[in-house]
């Protein structure tokens, strides 16, 4: 048994095999629960904060649809100009003042480590949903989750996490959900986007194997997943640098049908150029998919944090 109650979400190492088994078998429940109903009731009364100081679509909307489909509310904000940072509140005291509302928080912030510094303040439990170029741990659980859902199981899956893997959080709490798993990575970056020294040699001590490339082609072939992303423009410091290395990575429909026509393409969205549009059509583009499944993630996160469900 594991026990999630009144746990902050911080980290995608904070997790071990067991709970991500149980995360998704939960996760699975409301997806088949949601078939013959639009909503549950497992957090009736419950009221969720979404603090989204940096730009968000799906975490921000998928945390509250999640909160919604089970029953409960939200309070929030999707960008700080709106709030009383514009006036020079600290991060400290807004999470303090919302901790005296709130029953669950789940934040974005361009602040490496602002999420646990958040969590050490709040009594409700903080969800963290990515500081800056840190971690991004519920969309780790839902990629893992989408890797399940769509080849059956996760061992034996060779994994190509490809784009921006510098500054891309979602694979750095990517790797720390796989390493639990008979996996293969592949990391395919330009070399000034190479996945950081800090994990990569994480890995190393751990013993898990891994590939590093500059060939989208040659990794492609051998493709389960391929997991496409942003070279992320807002954490660049020179303009020019962003636009020599923006477009490094275009994967198209012929790519696909020429080199791997099974591979499952997954994205944690948005995509820029990095993925042709008419990839979509594709059977193994499972991208929206995956935002849906992000859902489903989160609703097992909070019931679980709730001790809704053990
Ligand atoms: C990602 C993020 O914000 O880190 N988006 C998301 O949460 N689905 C990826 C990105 O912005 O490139």
């Amino acid at each position: 048994m594991i026990n999630l109650q009144g746990k902050d979400i911080l980290h995608g190492a904070q997790f071990s095999r067991e709970e991500l088994e149980r995360i998704m078998d939960v996760a699975d429940m409301f997806r088949n629960q949601l078939e013959t109903r639009p909503s549950l009731d497992y957090l009736h009364g419950y009221i969720l904060a979404a603090l989204f100081f940096e730009p968000s679509t799906r975490t921000r909307l998928s945390f509250e649809t999640a909160m919604h489909r089970l029953g409960g509310s939200v309070v929030g904000f999707s960008s700080a100009e709106s709030t009383s940072v514009t006036k020079g509140e600290t991060l400290e005291d807004t999470i303090r003042t919302v901790d005296q509302y709130v029953d669950f928080i789940a934040m974005r912030h361009p602040a490496l480590g602002s999420a646990s510094r958040a969590a050490e303040i709040a009594k409700a439990p903080v969800l963290n949903g990515g500081d800056g170029a840190g971690q991004h741990p519920t969309q780790a659980l839902l990629d893992l989750y989408t890797v399940r859902s769509e080849r059956g199981q996760i061992d034996g899956t060779t994994l190509v996490l490809c784009g921006d893997l510098k500054n891309g959080r979602t694979v750095h709490s990517g790797v720390e959900v796989y390493k639990h798993y008979q996996v293969r990575l592949v990391f395919v970056a330009p070399e000034q986007l190479r996945m950081p020294a800090v994990i990569t040699a994480r890995l190393k001590s751990l013993g898990i194997q891994f590939e590093e490339t500059d060939d989208l082609t040659n990794a492609l072939k051998k493709a389960d997943v391929l997991y496409m992303t942003r070279i992320q423009k807002e954490r660049f410091t020179k303009a020019e640098d962003y636009e020599r290395l923006k477009d490094s990575y275009i994967l198209t429909r012929q790519m696909v049908e020429n080199l791997n026509p099974k591979v499952v393409t997954l994205h944690p969205l948005p995509r820029v150029n990095e993925i042709a549009t008419d990839v979509d059509t594709l059977p193994g583009a499972a991208y929206f998919r995956q935002a849906r499944n992000g859902v489903y993630i989160r609703m097992a996160l909070l019931a679980l944090i709730a001790g809704k469900i053990q």
